[in-house]
């Protein structure tokens, strides 16, 4: 029976991911270890903590004793990482906790792995980002032979973590297989990024802040299939590789929130004040050292380990919207006090 550690599994991925795992039927014993910050949230989870397969830790990945323990106690013998700081611009306002996290707790689930697993036994599934290839041009693709070129703290906290993970996979025959993945969306997704931001702005009739001229790009992917992947590398990836996951599907940002203010109008009732969620747009002050654009080659992940992505994103977004439609405790709990605050900070004066 796999004894399996998930870290941040009460974030945006990690519990899309949890959910998935828990649907199947392997006999396997799950511990999810989270911190809770404000990206944390366990109403992520309700419809999974009744499993006997799973239990909850809250917790610190940086804290070496708490981590060994686990191991121990728990005879871990797989990782799936996802805790991290994830937001580029709370990363661009304050970069300390990013290389806490990022860096030192990524090492302390390392070395753990390293001092517990006899050499050949376990696994490390390292998830990270795309941005740590940087930005691309008008053309191109980052493909997993792309050379880093981070450009934010946010990614270059996460490049310091992939090159660790590597490291140790090289250093220590660590047998370890890191993830780099384009930009998600989908359920539970904090509301302090572009699709879930816009969404609740546009419900409630408030600006929607679009950075610089809104023709940046990304490559959008439904959280579901990047959760996909990762079942998919849990089960026959290799030890040492990098696999790229993405979408398929470039979009401007501006693209995006259109799409979103013209669902809305459909699927929701008229905004009091009139016209039409496309009125709301305003275009603010540019993130500083904003990338310009990324775009995933997932042809590897397809080749070798037939992943797809499934979900386009038309249906993808509106599956998105009536979710947070259907959100009401949820959105409360999220959009707190702190959340208020980050807000204000983050666009007043803009
Ligand atoms: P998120 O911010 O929604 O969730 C992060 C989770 O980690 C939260 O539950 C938080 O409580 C937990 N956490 C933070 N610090 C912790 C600590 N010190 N100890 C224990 N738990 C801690 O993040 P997400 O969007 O779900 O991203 C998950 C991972 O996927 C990250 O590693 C991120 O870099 C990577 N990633 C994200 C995207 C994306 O589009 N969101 C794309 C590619 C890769
Ligand atoms: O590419 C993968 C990455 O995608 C992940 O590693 C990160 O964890 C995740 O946060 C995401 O990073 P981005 O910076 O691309 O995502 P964000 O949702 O913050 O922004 C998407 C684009 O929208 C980006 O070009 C900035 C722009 N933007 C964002 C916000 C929050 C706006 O124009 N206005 C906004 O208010």
């Amino acid at each position: 029976m796999k004894r399996i550690l998930v870290t941040g599994g009460a974030g945006f991925i990690g519990s899309n991911f949890l959910h998935l795992l828990l649907q199947g039927e392997g006999d396997f014993q799950v511990f999810n270890l989270d911190r809770l910050t404000y990206a944390g949230n366990l109403l992520n989870l309700c419809s999974v903590e009744d499993d006997p397969r799973y239990r909850f830790i809250e917790g610190d990945i940086c804290d070496q004793k708490l981590v060994t323990e686990i191991f121990q106690s728990q005879e871990i013998d797989t990782v799936v990482h996802f805790a991290a700081e994830s937001h580029v611009d709370r990363s661009i306002m304050g970069p300390g906790e990013f290389i806490q996290t990022n860096v030192v707790g990524t090492f302390t689930l390392l070395e753990a792995a390293r001092q517990m697993w006899p050499e050949g036994k376990g696994r490390f599934i390292h998830i990270s980002t795309d941005e740590v290839y940087g930005s691309l041009g008008e053309i191109g693709l980052f493909s997993e032979a792309t050379a880093y070129d981070p450009r934010s703290p946010y990614s270059a906290s996460k490049a310091s973590s992939d090159h660790l993970a590597s490291a140790y996979f090289h250093t220590y025959g660590l047998q370890v297989i890191i993830t780099n993945c384009s930009n998600n969306y989908g359920p539970y997704q904090f509301p302090e990024k572009l699709i879930p931001l816009i969404i609740q702005n546009a419900l409630s009739g408030k600006a929607l802040p679009v950075y610089g001229d809104g023709m940046n790009i990304r490559d959008w992917l439904y959280v579901e299939d990047h959760a996909k992947a990762l079942l998919r590398v849990l089960e026959a990836g290799e030890f040492g590789e990098t696999y790229n996951i993405g979408g398929n599907n470039e979009r401007t940002n501006l693209d995006v929130v259109h799409t979103i203010c013209d669902l809305l109008d459909e699927m929701t009732e008229p905004l009091e004040a009139g016209g039409n969620r496309r009125d709301l747009i305003q275009f603010v002050k540019d993130r500083p050292g904003h990338d310009r654009r990324y775009a995933i080659d997932a042809t590897k992940i397809k080749n070798e380990l037939g992943w797809d992505p499934s979900v386009d994103f038309a249906q993808g977004i509106r599956n998105t919207i009536q979710w947070y439609l259907d959100q009401d405790e949820w959105t409360k709990a999220v959009l707190d006090g702190s959340y208020r605050d980050y807000y204000s900070k983050m666009y007043e004066g803009r």
